[in-house]
Formats: structure tokens, sequence, C-alpha cells
């Protein structure tokens, strides 16, 4: 073979292998391109894939937020619906942006429409002071919510008056609204109207005030009769006794009034104290020398402790607080028993009088109720006569002095009645 032709089939070899070769590296760096190509390809259709599930459920998840939202919104305005009571929402400038039927229609809010001023819209709810004028402004509880005030069921006369004239009462509430961002310049307003039960409660004050004062004329004039004929010279021992038992049934009957007339001036805040300073032991001294049958003075003693500071209290009130007390001591345990009465120096100011009976003794389920109005213990047992108005009034003389009135008692073992007096502040 001719050299030449050799080395030029070498040389076109060489090339063609060369050739090859960078051909070859460049189809693998090709290949790899692709490779990553295809990698990157392959994640972003995951991540898309995965945005698109995300985006399904993101959908999904707000759809049933404003499908409960709705749910949330309906059960509110069924809820709103159904109460008896008015429910209004107020803007800071006491425009009302929602209210429902019973504000519209059972309590009359009235909607003086966005043209008034606040001012306007407060005399248009029509809330009357204590004295019979319009609420002040800034008194108004709408008002007092909008400075952030909680107000909590308060009672108003409102204009305008029932079409009978007498005067209409609501019980309102509000308070504001307070957004989760820890905001809020809006004003829930709560009314119902008590105009009804007001009324109820009128006339049962009337009718108790009636009964307790009206009856108590009467009734003197058949005490002082049979006080007359028990005391007659010429009169037959049968019916001398028989005026004895009118006099202590019309005494009785008498007392009754005078705690249900108590009752009434004190429900009714009508009860003004005539306070005055009182040294106790001496008080208690006169009050029993005065006590007389059914309250047998010669089974109470008298304990006083010397260092007793005077309390201001008024003596008549103080007094029916002792006398009750006592009539309960003397009712509640047997015939002949003592009963203590005793007058301590208490820490912290006050002064303690303590009626101690060795009676009947009251079950501790039902210690927390004896102060109740009206209640008496129903255990089966005989009870002797009364209304269950004694420790109530007692309860409500003792507030208003002031003090605290508190019992220890156990069945069988008798009970202890404290009455806490506050002491008078010494004289300047
Ligand atoms: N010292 C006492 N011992 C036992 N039970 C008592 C005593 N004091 C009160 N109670 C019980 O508490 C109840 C309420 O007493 P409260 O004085 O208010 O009414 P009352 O004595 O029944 O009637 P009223 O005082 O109106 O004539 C009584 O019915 C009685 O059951
Ligand atoms: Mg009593």
């Amino acid at each position: 073979m001719d050299p030449h032709a050799l080395r030029a089939a070498y040389e076109e070899e060489r090339r063609l292998r060369e050739a090859a070769e960078r051909y070859s590296e460049a189809l693998a760096a090709k290949a790899l391109q692709v490779a990553r190509v295809e990698a990157v390809l392959r994640q972003q259709i995951a991540v898309a894939r995965e945005h698109a599930a995300l985006h399904v459920k993101a959908r999904r998840a707000a759809e049933e937020a404003a499908a409960a939202a709705t749910r949330s919104a309906a059960e509110l305005d069924a809820v709103l619906a159904a109460i008896p009571a008015g429910i209004a929402v107020f803007d800071s400038e006491l425009r009302i942006l929602r209210a429902n039927v019973a504000a519209r229609e059972v309590v009359g809010i009235p909607d003086p429409g966005r043209d008034t001023t606040a001012s306007e819209r407060i005399q248009a709810l029509g809330l009357l002071g204590a004295d019979g004028r319009p609420l002040p402004r800034e008194d108004c509880p709408v008002v007092r919510a909008l400075r952030g005030e909680t107000v909590a069921a308060e009672t108003y006369a409102r204009t305008p008056a029932t079409p009978g004239g007498r005067p209409r009462w609501v019980t309102m509430s509000a308070a504001p609204v307070v957004e989760p961002s820890g905001g809020g310049s809006d004003v829930v307003a709560a009314v119902f109207d008590v105009t009804r039960e007001h009324e109820l409660l009128e006339m049962r004050e009337d009718l108790l005030r009636m009964v307790s004062h009206d009856l108590r004329t009467p009734l003197q004039a058949v005490l002082t009769h049979a006080h007359l004929i028990r005391r007659a010279a010429d009169v037959p021992p049968a019916v001398a006794e028989r005026a004895e038992a009118i006099v202590r049934t019309s005494e009785r009957m008498g007392r009754m009034l005078q705690d249900l007339s108590e009752m009434v001036l004190l429900e009714s805040g009508h009860l003004t104290l005539s306070r005055v300073p009182l040294d106790v032991p001496a008080f208690l001294r006169e009050v029993l020398e005065r006590l007389s049958a059914p309250l047998p003075p010669d089974r109470i003693r008298l304990r006083a402790a010397g260092d007793a500071p005077p309390v201001l209290a008024d003596p008549a009130r103080l007094e029916r607080v002792v006398v009750n007390l006592l009539s309960n001591a003397l009712k509640y345990s047997p015939a002949g028993a003592p009963v203590e009465v005793s007058v301590v120096a208490a820490s912290g100011d006050a002064v303690e009088i303590e009626v101690a009976d060795q009676g009947v003794g009251i079950p501790q389920e039902i210690l927390p109720r004896i102060f109740d109005r009206f209640y008496r213990v129903s255990d089966g047992r005989r009870q002797p006569e009364g209304l269950g108005l004694g420790l109530y009034i007692a309860r409500l003389l003792v507030d208003a002095h002031g003090g605290r009135i508190a019992v220890d008692s156990a069945p069988g073992r008798g009970s202890r009645f404290v009455v806490r007096l506050p002491a008078a502040a010494p004289a300047p």
C-alpha cells in the first residue's frame, strides 16, 4: 500500500473518530441538558399539581366559610326575630344600622332617619330621667356604651305615654361591639318593655300600702274597745277573758300590718332612717323593759360589755330588728327556755348584738333562705303563726344601717343571730 495513501487513510480515520467523539460528547451534553430540563419540568408539574390541589382546597374552604357565615347570619336573624327584646345596633353617630322586629314593633324604637342629628336621634329614644325630664345625652345608655361602658339592665320611664296616658317603662342594656382587632365603634342595645310589670309592682305596692295602713285605724278601734271591756268593773270574768283574747289577737294583727307596711317602705326605697348616736346596752335595756306578753321579759337575759362604742342608728328601726329576733327566739324554743341577748364590741369598729336561743334550730340547707321575703320553714313541723317577714325586714333594716345580719344554727341545738353595726364615728 502506498504509504501516502495509508497515512491519508489513518488521518481520515482519526478525523472521523475525533468527529465521532465530539459528536457523542455533544450528544451526551445534550442528553444531560434534556434530562435536566425534564427534571425541572417534572418538578414544575408536581408543584403545579400541588398548587392546583391547594387551590381546590382553598376554594372549598372559602365556600364552606361563606356557607357557615351565611348560616350564622340566618341563625342570628332568626334569633333576633324570635326574642321578645328589642335589639338595635347603632353606629358612632347613633344611626340605627340594624334593628329586629321587636325593636321596631314591640318596644317601638323609632328610626328617625339618616338626616337627623345625633341629639335628635337620642331624643327619639324617649328615655326620661328620675326627675321625669328627658335623660341628658351623656347619661343615655347608648352614649355611655359608645364611651366603652357596659350598661346592664337599667329601667327608665319613656315617652310617648301609653294610649291610656300612663307612663311607659323600659329596661335597657347596652354594650360596645368589640372587633377582634380590639377596636370598634358600634353599640348594641337590648330593650325590654316592662310597662306591665311596672304597673303590677305599683299595684302591689298600692294594695300593700292600703292593707297595711288603712286597716290599722279600724284595728286600733277594735283594740281600744276590747281594752275598755276588759277593764270595765262590772264585766263577768268570761267576757273579760274573751276581751283579753281580742286584745291579744288584735295586737298580733297590728304587728303583722306593721311588718307589711315596713316592707312596702323598704322595698320602694321610701324608708328614711332618723339616725342618732345610740348606746346599745342602754337602748336594749329600754327595749326589754317595754316588752310585754307574748314576749315574756322574764325569759330574756341581757349581757352587755361595758366597752361597746355607740352606733348611729334609727332607734325605732333597730328596736324592730331586735323585737323580730326576740320574737323568733321565744317562738321557736320550748316555753321557759332562756334567751340571751348580748352586746359585744367587735373588731374593726363595730358593735355586735347577739340573740341566742336554745330552741328547735334551723336545718343547714335552709339557713341561706330564712332572710327571704315570706320564707317559712316547711319541714312538716307544726309552725307557730307568722308571715315569714320578720327576718326579711330585719335584714333590710340592718342593710339600711350599713350593717350585716348573720345566723349560726343547728337543729336541736338552738340558734344564734348576730347583728353587726358599724360604730358611730367619734365626734371631731
Ligand atoms: N330563732 C329561730 N329558731 C328556729 N327557727 C327560726 C328562728 N328564727 C327564724 N326561724 C325560722 O325562719 C323562718 C323565717 O323567720 P321570720 O321571722 O322571717 O318569719 P316568721 O317568724 O315565720 O313570721 P313573722 O316573723 O313574719 O311573724 C321561720 O318561719 C322559722 O322557721
Ligand atoms: Mg319571725
